[in-house]
């Protein structure tokens, strides 16, 4: 069986992140590895990085040299030219996502770009618009949604055996000093597409909706309250989902004693996701409502367990989807979900009411900028 082929755009801090984990997938020789509970793949998730381009020549030169890559060029064309790969990972800053991304789908690559995917609802429904139906693809990172903690709670809500989901908090409580904000493309509109609400907190928001679904409603209010910076540095929302369940939403730079803190109250269960930046099963808690106890247990007992969230785990979905030749995850339908949230997030806090789907439609400025119409500081 051949390897699938990937090149890396952008050799930064979370490209080595990419490597070691194709590397692992890879490296795992043993036959008696694969397949077993707790291993996230299988010989047909196996890939070669074959090529890594960067504008910054000394990054690319000692990246190349780490992870033992052939093909190392300045810049996204001169990898494209001869012949394509077959998946192009994009692991550049947020601004430059959405062309880089548009040359890969136009040259016959897919891609799976990091997050956020674009700096705008309208960037990435140009991307998505580039896809075809047989192929290329655009994926996204999001890597939380892959472990199993995660896959058995989606199973368990699609089993009906937790009950309706009633209400949610989903916060995101990281720290970030002023220092973190000097990179050039951090905490700028332009550069970034917007602060924590975009750049961290949408980890969690994406898993929010991977298992709540779609959302009707946003109330929010953000704030620039201790960084210097152009967006926000905080933000708080109420978010109604077309389920009627209600959820507490919360992103944060400025939270010393760090935590991602997902919890859902079920009619039948309370479950509790507390981590940093990746979470193993030990994360995960279960509480089952009086008189569900054995039905509930039962079912968590029974589901996927052994695989943290990561990029690993996300790695063995993606190559397994293209070997298949179907949409690798997580699709451009799920991640324009995940960036409706964020716009909503950010056109409620300033427009300073509630809003809805409309308030983000294609002819609204919210659609073209997540500042939309302008911050309020
Ligand atoms: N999924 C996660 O958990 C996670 C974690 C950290 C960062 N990220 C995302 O990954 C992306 C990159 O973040 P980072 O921290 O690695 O940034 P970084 O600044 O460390 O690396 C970016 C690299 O891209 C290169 N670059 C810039 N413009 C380029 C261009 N036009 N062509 C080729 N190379 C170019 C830079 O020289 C640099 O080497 C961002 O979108 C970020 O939000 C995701």
């Amino acid at each position: 069986m051949t390897q699938l082929s990937v090149a890396i755009v952008g050799t930064g801090t979370i490209a080595r992140t990419h490597a070691e984990a194709l590397l692992s997938l890879d490296d795992r020789r043993d036959p008696g590895e694969r397949g077993k509970r707790g291993d996230p793949g299988d010989p047909g998730d196996r890939a070669k990085v074959v090529a890594a381009a960067d504008i910054d020549p000394d990054r690319l030169r000692e990246f190349c040299a780490r992870y033992g890559i052939a093909e190392c060029r300045g810049g996204l064309p001169g990898l494209l030219h001869d012949s394509p790969p077959d998946l192009v990972v994009v692991c550049t800053p947020p601004g430059a996502h959405a062309g880089q991304a548009l040359s890969c789908l136009r040259a016959g690559s897919s891609v799976l770009v990091e997050k956020p995917p674009a700096l705008s609802l309208a960037e990435l429904q140009e991307m998505a618009d580039a896809e075809r139906p047989g192929g290329p693809w655009l994926a996204t990172v999001f890597q939380h949604r892959f472990g199993s903690g995660a896959r058995r709670l989606r199973a368990m809500i699609d089993s009906g055996v937790l009950g309706r989901p009633l209400l949610a908090v989903c916060h995101t409580l990281w720290f970030r000093d002023q220092a973190y904000f000097d990179a050039p493309w951090r905490g700028r509109w332009g550069t970034e597409g917007g602060g924590p609400t975009m750049g961290h907190g949408i980890h969690q928001m994406d898993l929010l909706g991977y298992l709540l679904g779609d959302w009707t409603e946003v109330a929010a209010l953000a704030r620039r309250q201790a960084r210097q910076m152009e967006t926000e540095d905080l933000s708080l929302a109420r978010v109604t989902f077309a389920s009627g369940a209600v959820a507490s939403v919360v992103n944060s730079v400025l939270s010393p004693r760090e935590e991602s803190y997902l919890r859902f109250d079920f009619e039948r269960a309370t479950v509790e996701l507390r981590h940093r930046y990746g979470y193993r099963d030990d994360d995960w808690q279960i509480t089952p409502a009086p008189g569900h106890e054995a039905a509930v247990t039962a079912a968590w007992g029974a589901g996927e367990q052994g695989v943290p969230s990561g990029h690993r785990a996300q790695y063995a979905a993606v190559l397994r989807s293209l070997r298949g030749h179907t949409a690798p995850p997580v699709t451009s339908a799920d991640a324009l979900r995940t960036m409706r949230l964020v716009a909503g997030i950010y056109a409620s806090a300033f427009l300073g009411r509630p809003v809805g789907h409309r308030d983000l439609a294609p002819d609204t400025p919210f659609y073209q900028r997540m500042n939309g119409s302008g911050a309020r500081w």
